[in-house]
This record gives C-alpha cells, structure tokens and sequence, in this order.
C-alpha cells in the first residue's frame, strides 16, 4: 500500500469575457476591481485534460511537477503554490476529521496537462489550465467541495479561471470581503438557455502576448483615469444588462453589450501611460467587419471581443452562420493579407457551447 499511487483526471473548457475583468483590487490574493461575465466553450474544440497523481513513492526532493503539453513547467510561482496550498489545507483537514484516511496531503504532487488547442494562441488557455489543475486535485483528495467553492481557489491561480468550472453563461462576483471569501464565480444560465449561441476565433497571431495581463492590470489600475470610469460606473451598468440580456435571449442587446465593454476595456488599456495596445490593425479590420455585416443585415448578427492580444471572438447566433461567418472570411479574405491563414491556424472555426 505504501506505493501505491492515487489519481483523478478531468477537463475544463476555455471560457470567453463578454464583460471583461481587468484589474486587481489585491494582486496577492487575485481579488478584481469589478464583476466580469463569461461565455464558456464546447469543451469538444477548446479544453484542457489534467491528470493528478500523488504517490509517497515518489521522491519528496523532486517535489511537485506539471508537465504541460509534454513539457516540464515551473510550479514555483506564488499563484500555482497558493493553489496547492489551499487544496492540501482542505485534504489534511479531512484526514484530521478521519484518521483512516491516506495522507494524500503530504505527498508529492505529479500533474500532467494537455490542451487540444495551441497554449501560445493568447485564448485564456490560463483559465481551463487552473480550472482543471484545481478540479483534478480537488477530485485526487476527494474534498466535498462545491463548483463555487472551487471557484475561490482556481481565482487565485488565474482571475478568470474561477469562471471556467462552469458551463454555459457565467458571472464572477467581485465580492467585498478582504480575505476573498466572496470573490467567486456562479452560472447566470446553462449553455441550454440558449443553445443557438456561437463563438467564432480568429487566430490573428499565434504569438504570446507582448504585456501580460498581470503587468497590464496593473499599469492600468496606477495611471489610467478612464479606468476609474470604467469600473465605477461603466461594468456595473454592462452587468447587469448583460445578465438581463441573457435571460431574455436578446442577441442585439448581448452584442451591443459585449462590444461596448471589449471597447472600453481597450480604451482603458490606451489610456494606461506608456499606453498599451493588444489589438493590431487586423483586429480594427476584423472590428469593420462585424460593423459591415451588421449594416448588410439590417439587425445586429455579430458581437466581437478582444482579450489581452490582438485574437477576435465573434459571438453570434447558428441561424446567421452563413451571414457572419461566410461574410467574415470574404470580406477580410479579400482585405487583409494573411487572415485566411491566420484564422484557421489549427482552430476549427466555430465553436458550439
Ligand atoms: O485571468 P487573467 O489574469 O489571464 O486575465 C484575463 C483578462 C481578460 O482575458 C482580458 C479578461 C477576462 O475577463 O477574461
């Protein structure tokens, strides 16, 4: 028995910000200065498969390991350790509360990731990489913890990874409480709600990102003004439309919604001092685009948004796949050198929820 190695596998989907975090309000703890909302992605295109192992067969000098993607990585980062933490803390106070149980927590920790889809394509691939690290340990300890309650710990691997242990339409509150105890996710509606719901990803650089979005919140949170703006009053109005849009499946509010916010977050980010731009002259032409295929149509068939990198997710409905996507690839295919190839680089291009 005393080789014996215990394991648990799972996977966390990738999930999109239609109202985007971006601040933090305690660095430390991961804690944000404003509520973010999300879309999460079919699992079938974009996910990350984790595999936990604890063994007291294996050497305590090597410590814990991840290898992602066949490649070792550093888990001595302050976030990934306070992940550890928080899990080994929870299992050792259930093996206190039952001495017949392993002391898993004491073991060292083996983790082995894969993404089926490029790491380095700037797509949130932080988010399933901690939902899944954090679920896959929670399962290997056995802990009775809720989605939620896994929220508040995979938020302090990655922000926006405590929306990715769940499915469908998903709010992050920020909550008040200074140790974080309130800072987690919860579902605003099952992907079910609205079935019809699209993303498509336009890969425009595969590049990893030039400012981190570490370094970028907080150059942000120190010299914009606009910011101030943002979070005081802009994000709570976008909220609480979003949400409201959502329960109504009202695609022309959805995606006025999610543009709005995509722009003021990129407004934010220019008025940082030195400013920062994450989006390239393809993205502004991938934002004309949408514009010109909303205008054909007559109606709002499109939303675009933009994370920290120069990558477009378009949002829209599968009755007007034709319209978006068609129209997507013709127009920029004809407009902008290398967006063809760019946009399929190794993505299916739609992504079903
Ligand atoms: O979770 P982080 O630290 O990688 O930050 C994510 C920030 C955005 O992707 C730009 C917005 C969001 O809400 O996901």
């Amino acid at each position: 028995m005393a080789d014996k190695v215990y394991r648990a596998s799972t996977t966390a989907p990738v999930n999109i910000a239609v109202v985007k975090y971006w601040g933090k309000r305690d660095p430390k703890l991961n804690l944000p200065t404003n509520s973010s909302l999300s879309v999460t992605l079919s699992q079938a295109d974009l996910r990350t498969l984790t595999t936990a192992s604890c063994s007291s067969s294996y050497p305590a000098s090597e410590g814990d390991s991840l290898l992602l993607n066949g490649e070792k990585s550093d888990v001595s980062g302050a976030r990934t350790q306070a992940c550890f933490r928080e899990l080994r803390a929870r299992r050792a106070a259930l093996e206190a509360s039952d001495p017949s149980l392993p002391k898993l927590s004491t073991m060292p920790l083996r983790l082995v990731s894969e993404n089926n889809f490029p790491t380095a394509a700037g797509l949130a691939s932080s988010a399933a990489g901690f939902a899944a690290l954090v679920r896959a340990i929670a399962n290997l300890y056995e802990l009775p913890a809720s989605p939620s309650e896994l929220s508040l710990i995979a938020r302090q691997g990655s922000g926006s990874a405590c929306r990715s242990l769940f499915g469908g339409y998903v709010a992050w509150r920020m909550g008040d409480a200074a140790d974080g105890s309130d800072s987690m996710a919860d579902q605003v509606a099952e992907a079910s709600h609205w079935p019809e719901m699209r993303a498509l990803i336009l890969v425009v650089s595969a590049a990893k990102k030039g400012v981190s979005s570490t370094s970028g919140m907080q150059q942000t949170v120190a010299t914009s003004g606009l910011f101030q703006e943002r979070i005081a009053r802009v994000v709570p109005q976008n909220m609480a439309a979003m949400e409201k849009a959502i329960q109504a499946r009202d695609f022309a509010s959805f995606a006025e919604v999610t543009m709005r916010d995509s722009n003021s977050f990129h407004a934010t980010c220019a008025d940082t001092y030195p400013p920062i731009f994450y989006m390239n002259d393809v993205s502004r032409a991938a934002i004309r685009a949408v514009e010109q295929i909303n205008a054909a149509a007559g109606r709002t068939v499109a939303a675009y948004t933009f994370d920290a990198g120069p990558n477009a997710v378009i949002y829209y409905l599968e009755q007007d796949t034709e319209a978006v996507v068609g129209t997507m690839y013709h127009v920029l295919g004809g407009e902008v050198d290398g967006w063809k190839d760019a946009a399929v680089k190794g993505l299916k291009p739609s992504v079903s929820l």
